[in-house]
């Protein structure tokens, strides 16, 4: 039996989102000092963290020099863009980094843990082919055949991803990428277009001792690339739901790093297809908040801390719709708060972010009902009443 004190502990936020800021929030319900970062002031995970500072995570000095003179007992990446070579130095002199430096890098950008999966692990993916000039384009693209998607290596939330039909919009798509891409990568990856029938994320923990848990498999629509609405569980064949869990112990295993990880699939015709991981909490793993016994964010922590995990429950079907801004706003409001929630069972997230652009995801709705049908159709009325204005 482990009786290890259990008090003081320091968490380094690397990111300060709507996913850190519930985080936060159960990292403070059991106790922990946590200090939040971002590239911007008042980022959601700051408003609820003890202390906050903004960087650019991206420049090695900065956040070297950041890590060591704070010294967290654990530092928890929350976004991709992040300078790799300053985690795989202070790792080296023993810094804990969630999940590990190594697996931070592979999947920081698409390329990566995408080879990981295809090549080294065999597991099957859409069919891909990276590029980097733009004489090679049009060449990589016959290969894969049209339609293909056309992502930047480095984005996320379908930030300059673009389905191309055919050869003359490929430059169009290759200019939107790289436009939206993040850090310095300066490539995109080519995927063959997959028409499946549907996708889920399957999140898993993986415990210090190696063992991989499995929570019930979350459903969810993406258009253009970024999350619209979730539910859990979605009911899959057995047989497809027993492959997705080995083909995600061969990764963690591989990975063996302890934290929750969000592992993305696409079902075409009963074919199980990896499509990508991110080794944190997942945005369509919000659900959580009201299905199960122990949130997302909570697994994660107690993950990554050794805290026992004895089993997770669906507690209820559940579901959620994003809250999204339909304009820019630097002074707004949310209306319609009043009629959202007199949908029973519901509940509303504002993430606190504090401008509002056209598309960005500004809050979501989740809701429990006696089954998904009545859980997505709560969720979707709640959210729908929420509208956001200026308030100038
Ligand atoms: N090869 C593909 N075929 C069909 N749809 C895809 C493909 N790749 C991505 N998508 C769609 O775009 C969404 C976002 O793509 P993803 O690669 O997960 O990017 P991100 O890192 O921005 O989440 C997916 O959840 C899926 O709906
Ligand atoms: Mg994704």
């Amino acid at each position: 039996m482990k009786n290890l004190p259990f008090s003081n502990l320091k968490l380094l936020l690397l990111g300060s989102g709507e996913l850190g800021k519930e985080l936060v929030i159960e990292a403070k319900r059991l106790g922990c000092e946590v200090i939040a970062v971002d590239k911007y002031e008042n980022a959601p995970a700051m408003q609820v963290a003890d202390k906050h500072f903004v960087l650019d995570m991206s420049n090695k000095k900065l956040l070297m020099d950041l890590i060591n003179s704070l010294q967290p007992d654990f530092v928890i990446p929350e976004i991709e863009s992040l300078s790799i070579e300053a985690l795989k130095d202070l790792e080296n002199n023993g810094m804990n980094i969630v999940p590990n430096s190594r697996t931070v890098e592979m999947t920081m950008n698409r390329d990566k843990i995408r080879d990981l999966a295809s090549n080294d692990l065999n597991i099957r993916t859409a069919k891909y082919r990276y590029v980097y000039d733009l004489s090679k384009l049009e060449y990589n693209s016959s290969e894969i055949g049209f339609p293909l998607l056309l992502k930047p290596l480095m984005s996320s939330s379908g930030k300059g991803q673009n389905l191309v039909q055919k050869k003359d919009d490929l430059e169009k798509a290759w200019i939107l990428a790289l436009e939206n891409s993040r850090g310095d990568v300066k490539g995109v990856i080519l995927e063959e277009y997959i028409d499946f029938n549907y996708e889920f994320t399957l999140l898993s923990v993986r415990t210090k001792e190696g063992q991989t848990i499995f929570c019930p498999p979350i459903g969810h629509e993406q258009y253009k690339g970024d999350y619209q609405c979730s539910w859990q569980p979605i009911p899959i064949e057995k047989s497809i739901l027993e492959e997705a869990k080995q083909v995600t112990k061969i990764i963690l295993d591989n990975l063996n790093g302890a934290g929750i990880y969000g592992v993305e699939f696409f079902v075409k015709e009963s074919n199980l297809i990896f499509s990508e991981l991110s080794p944190r909490p997942h945005d369509t793993g919000m659900v959580t908040l009201l299905s199960q016994n122990i949130n997302e964010f909570e697994l994660h922590l107690r993950a990554l801390l050794d805290l026992p995990i004895p089993e997770i429950n669906l507690i209820s079907p559940a579901a959620t719709r994003v809250i999204l801004s339909e304009d820019e706003h630097l002074k707004f409001a949310f209306y319609g708060i009043h009629e959202a929630l007199k949908i029973k069972n519901s509940k509303i997230l504002i993430f606190g972010k504090p401008f509002a652009k056209k598309g960005r995801r500004m809050g979501v709705a989740i809701a429990t009902g006696l089954d998904i049908e009545q859980a997505r159709l709560r969720a979707d009325q709640c959210a729908s009443n929420i509208k956001i204005s200026s308030s100038d």
